[in-house]
């Protein structure tokens, strides 16, 4: 039985909206680590969901923590809107035209982790300048704006090498995390822990009528456990026996 390693950050995007205190809790009950909220602002991206004052309201769900995922062109002027509500996580998009670092720095300074995302087709490479600042990676595997969509996994191989970002960081800072988000399901989680993934991102395949959350989401998380021990895990246990064994890495 693989070690349990991975987390599941629940998606609501689509839960029953008419709903969302109920949906949350039912996600927490089934055992749901953290909850991922999509904020879209029908600009990043062409759909629009909710905002900070929705996600302060949803705050009294729950202890787990609340991811918030900002498909939003704006970022800096919310920001302080998204801590106020209490989001434990910010991830906001590299791709925005607008200064990056002064956000990062403004959720960092709150407590709270900060994190870029990136779309399918943007490389690892431009996180590269923040990588100081960022305590989440989130790789997207669909395009962002709907869930359901198909998971690609040409933007998947982004994951192992996301945690590159993280080498030697600071001490006494907590290592980082890389999330992947989009078309997350029992088909893809095992590559997901394959390459090391540490928040697996899902949505859609748990809220489908007639499916039993916490049975899912036990089922997504062994899959990914499981990829790990035979992927990224393995990897790092070997380079881990090479420097005890005091041969370079
Ligand atoms: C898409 C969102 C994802 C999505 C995940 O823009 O960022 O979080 O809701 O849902 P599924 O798992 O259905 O792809
Ligand atoms: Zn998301």
């Amino acid at each position: 039985m693989a070690r349990r390693r991975t987390l599941v950050s629940t998606s609501i995007l689509d839960c029953d909206l008419s709903d969302l205190a109920r949906e949350s809790l039912r996600a927490f009950k089934a055992g749901s680590d953290r909850l991922h909220l999509d904020v879209m602002d029908g600009h990043f991206v062409p759909n629009i969901t909710f905002g900070p004052t929705v996600i302060k309201r949803l705050r009294h769900v729950g202890k787990q923590p609340f991811d918030a995922h900002l498909m939003i062109s704006e970022p800096g002027r919310y920001v302080d809107q998204f801590i106020d509500a209490g989001c434990d996580s910010i991830t906001f998009h590299v791709e925005v035209e607008e200064p990056i670092e002064p956000t990062l720095l403004k959720i960092r300074k709150a407590g709270r982790q900060a994190g870029l995302a990136l779309r399918p087709a943007t490389p690892l490479a431009t996180l590269e300048p923040y990588r100081e600042l960022l305590d989440i990676v989130m790789v997207m595997t669909v395009e962002p704006g709907f869930g359901g969509q198909s998971f690609m996994t040409d933007a998947a191989t982004k994951i192992l090498p996301a945690h590159e970002l993280f080498r030697d960081r600071e001490v006494g800072r907590p290592r980082g995390q890389v999330h992947v988000d989009g078309g997350v399901n029992r088909h893809s989680a095992k590559l997901c822990g394959e390459l090391g993934a540490e928040v697996l991102v899902v949505g859609s395949t748990l809220w489908q009528k007639g499916v039993d959350i916490a049975r899912e989401m036990r089922l997504i998380r062994a899959l990914a456990d499981e990829g790990y021990e035979n992927g990224a895990g393995r990897g790092e246990a070997d380079a881990g026996a090479r420097t005890e064994r005091g041969e370079t890495a």
